[in-house]
């Protein structure tokens, strides 16, 4: 039996797209939890319910949670993801359930009563976790892993230095980083290889149900802004690459390195100061070094076709 999984997420365009490859790959989730970050809180809630109900999936549980990190202002990515958070794709409001509980509360209770470890995806910034750690830190005993993307080893995405989802809460990744909980980190260096081609877009829509058509819409939007930026044929997907690892850890490698958080420098908050020879005071963790982008690709294509045509 594979580890139960709880997805914490922003979405967002890559978070969406996340979600339908965990759905369409029947990944065991036990809920998601949402969080302020790409959009304020109100939409990353409302939009992973849309999601949810565009896949069919009114069974899980997706609960709201911090509607700001820990000490700054919340910083959101309308620029990239559009004023709605998951502009491209015209989702009517959800019916589906309420669930009241918080995220932090919801993340306790279930690593709580879990039988056996729990697998955690993090696809935005950490605020959730670090509360949740702050709150009853017997938890990180009950994670098996936690996989985050976020991160950058190289050229930040916000700032020169610093990756979105650490940047927007530092403070956050620093209780996160120092829980001795097994980390994988997925940083830009990654997930800029995944790239969203014209061809993969073409493949993507061409399977024509409405899941597909909803992330061929979804991604032709979130492309412009790194081909205007960066150059790059198409839209990074960054979050996709954490349910993808969890679904085949063959298609990366990892290394084991040390890392520390920059939570307060004029230039710099936000960085993930990696020591990849480990001789540093900083936490031990996994760092993604390699990946199969084509395998990623075949992944979500198996995992949208899979769906149900609703409309
Ligand atoms: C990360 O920031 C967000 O905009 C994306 O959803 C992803 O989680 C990439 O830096
Ligand atoms: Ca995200």
């Amino acid at each position: 039996m594979k580890t139960a999984v709880i997805i914490d997420c922003d979405p967002g365009v890559d978070d969406a797209i996340a979600l339908l490859l965990a759905f369409g790959s029947r990944l065991p989730l036990l809920g998601i939890t949402t969080v302020a970050g790409n959009v304020p809180l109100a939409l990353t809630y409302s939009n992973a319910r849309k999601i949810c109900a565009l896949a069919g999936r009114l069974d899980i549980p997706v609960l709201a949670g911090c509607p700001r990190p820990l000490l700054k202002p919340l910083a959101t990515a309308e620029d990239i993801h559009g004023a709605s958070g998951l502009q491209g794709a015209d989702l009517p409001e959800p019916a589906t359930p309420i669930w009241v509980q918080h995220s932090v509360d919801f993340l306790i209770e279930q690593l709580l009563k879990a039988t056996r470890p729990i697998t955690i995806a993090a696809l935005g910034p950490l605020t959730n976790l670090a509360v949740a750690l702050i709150k009853c830190p017997q938890i990180a005993q009950k994670i098996e892993q936690l996989v985050i993307m976020g991160g950058s080893m190289g050229q930040g995405n916000i700032t020169p230095s610093a990756e979105f989802n650490m940047y927007v809460d530092p403070h956050a990744a620093q209780v996160v980083f120092t829980a001795d909980i097994p980390i994988v980190l997925i940083t830009l260096d990654t997930t800029h290889q995944v790239l969203t081609t014209p061809e993969r877009l073409a493949a993507i829509r061409a399977i024509d149900n409405s899941v597909s058509r909803a992330a061929a819409g979804m991604l032709s939007f979130y492309g412009q802004s790194d081909l205007a930026r960066y150059g790059l044929p198409g839209g990074p997907l960054h979050d996709p690459c954490v349910i993808a690892y969890l679904l085949a850890p063959e298609l990366f490698t990892t290394r084991t390195v040390k890392v520390m958080i920059e939570t307060a420098a004029e230039h710099t908050t936000g960085r993930t100061v990696v020591d990849w020879y480990g001789s540093s005071e900083g936490s031990s963790i996994q760092v993604v070094e390699t990946v199969d982008a084509e395998g990623i690709y075949r992944l979500l294509s198996e995992a949208f076709s899979a769906f149900e045509d609703f409309e």
